[in-house]
Parts: structure tokens; sequence; C-alpha cells
């Protein structure tokens, strides 16, 4: 099964990603977690993704599309996928159809997550990721017990540097304009599957489980 989460930026996709992962056995494949990655490591793919993505603009298609066929392309990646802001425009999913038609597959469940605008500026504001095992905390709605330590391994936790609200804003705007035509175009197909993303995380899981038909967790 491949799965597609939609949503604006702070609906929680990193966050139900990483459970559903968990809990169904498919492989979280997150594009911005791929150019964090590509980031770190000095590579070329992430300079070049780094000054789109600190104006909070999208990477052009052709850049992420290449990058999000190599991963899948991987061993890993053949019994399925949740793909975690990946793709955000038509081209993109067209791309990502036409690949997954190759090897006889297609993107089953499409889950939109829907949050009001206000809320997803705090949710953004307030998000700090642990630098060694990556697990995602907010300041507003779920803080860590220390300060700056993380809960999980007490490695240091950061902000993301699009995570400024300038960017943030901007971030919302570019998915209002290019992302969004996504929701029409995957309910065309009959995939769209729409979520509450407002509430709380576990009610949100237990409501994506039920979208996937996966066994809920007793
Ligand atoms: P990307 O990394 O994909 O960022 P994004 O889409 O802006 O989404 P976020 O990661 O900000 O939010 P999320 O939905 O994952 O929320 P999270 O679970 O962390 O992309 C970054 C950049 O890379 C783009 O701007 C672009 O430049 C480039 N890029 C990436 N993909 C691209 C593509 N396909 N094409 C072109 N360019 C691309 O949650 C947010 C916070 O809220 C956390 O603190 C979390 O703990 C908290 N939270 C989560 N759920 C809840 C809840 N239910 N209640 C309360 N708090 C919650
Ligand atoms: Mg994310």
């Amino acid at each position: 099964m491949n799965v597609v989460l939609l949503g604006p930026p702070g609906a929680g996709k990193g966050t139900q990603a990483k459970t559903l992962a968990e809990q169904s056995g498919l492989v979280h494949v997150s594009s911005g977690d791929l150019f964090r990655a590509a980031l770190r490591e000095g590579t070329e793919l992430g300079m070049r993704a780094k000054g789109y993505m600190d104006k909070g603009e999208l990477v052009p298609d052709e850049v992420v599309i290449d990058m999000i066929l190599e991963r899948i392309s991987q061993p890993d990646c053949a019994g399925g996928v949740i793909f975690d802001g990946f793709p955000r425009t038509v081209e993109q999913a067209k791309a990502l159809e036409a690949a997954l038609l190759r090897h006889q597959q297609r993107v089953d469940r499409v889950i939109y997550m829907s949050v009001p605008g206000e809320v997803l500026l705090k949710r953004i504001a307030g998000r700090r990721t642990c630098k060694s095992c990556g697990a995602v905390f907010n300041v507003y709605y779920f803080p860590p017990k220390t300060a700056d330590g993380c809960d999980v391994c007490g490695g240091e936790l950061y902000q993301r540097s699009d995570d400024t609200e300038e960017t943030a804003r901007n971030r919302l705007e570019v998915y209002f304009q290019q992302t969004t035509p996504l929701i029409d175009y995957y309910r065309g197909q009959g995939t769209l599957n729409e979520v509450d993303g407002e509430q709380e995380i576990s009610v949100v899981t237990d409501a994506m489980v039920a979208a996937l038909g996966l066994p809920s967790k007793a």
C-alpha cells in the first residue's frame, strides 16, 4: 500500500507518519527530512535546496522528483510507502503515479489533514526537534520535561531554521497556492480521505488508522 499524507505546514504529517509507519510496516519517506539530511551532509542537493527552504518556497519539481524516485527505488520501499510532504504539486503527483505504475503500484490512499491557519502558526513556532534522535516536541502543546533536552535520549533540541514567523507565513501561502489543487486532484481519483488534524494526536492517529483500514492498536 502507498499512502500520501497531504496537509499544510504544521498539520502533523511528520508526527503521524512516524506512528503510522511503526504500526503498518510501511516506510516513512519525508521530502523535507531528506533535504535536511542532505544539507547536514553538505551535499550538492542539500545546498541547492537550502535557498528555497530558507525562503519557504518549493524546491523545483525536477529536483524533488529525482530525489524521491531515487529513494523509493531502494529495496526497503518495495512493500509500500507513507509519503510525507510529497507530492506538493500536480506535476509531482503525476511523476509519482508514473513511477509507481512501472512497478504495477499506485497511490492507494491520500489522507488530507485539515487544520486552521492560526493553529498551524502556533504549532510551527512551538516545534522543537532533537538533534540526536529526531523526536519532535512542542513548547506550547507538550513541552519537553527539561527546557532544552530531549525526553527520549537527552539530546539537544533545536528549532528548524524555516520555522520563523515570516518564513512560516510564506510556507502557508505557498501551500495554498501550489499544493491545495492536489486536494481536488485526488478527490477526483476517489482516493482522498479528510481527517480533522486539529484534534489530539492520538485521536488523529485513530482516524487515520481507520481510513487506511489498518488493524487498530488495542
Ligand atoms: P517539510 O519538511 O515537508 O515541511 P512542511 O510541509 O512545511 O511541514 P512541517 O514539517 O512543518 O509540518 P508537519 O505537517 O510535518 O508537522 P509536524 O508533525 O512536525 O518541507 C520543508 C521545506 O522543504 C519546504 O518549505 C520546501 O522548501 C521543501 N520541500 C519539501 N518537500 C517538497 C516538495 N515535495 N516539493 C518542493 N519543495 C519541498 O508537527 C508540527 C508541530 O505540531 C510539532 O511540534 C508537533 O509536535 C505538533 N503537533 C503535531 N500534531 C499535533 C496535534 N494533533 N496537536 C498539537 N500539536 C501537534
Ligand atoms: Mg514535517
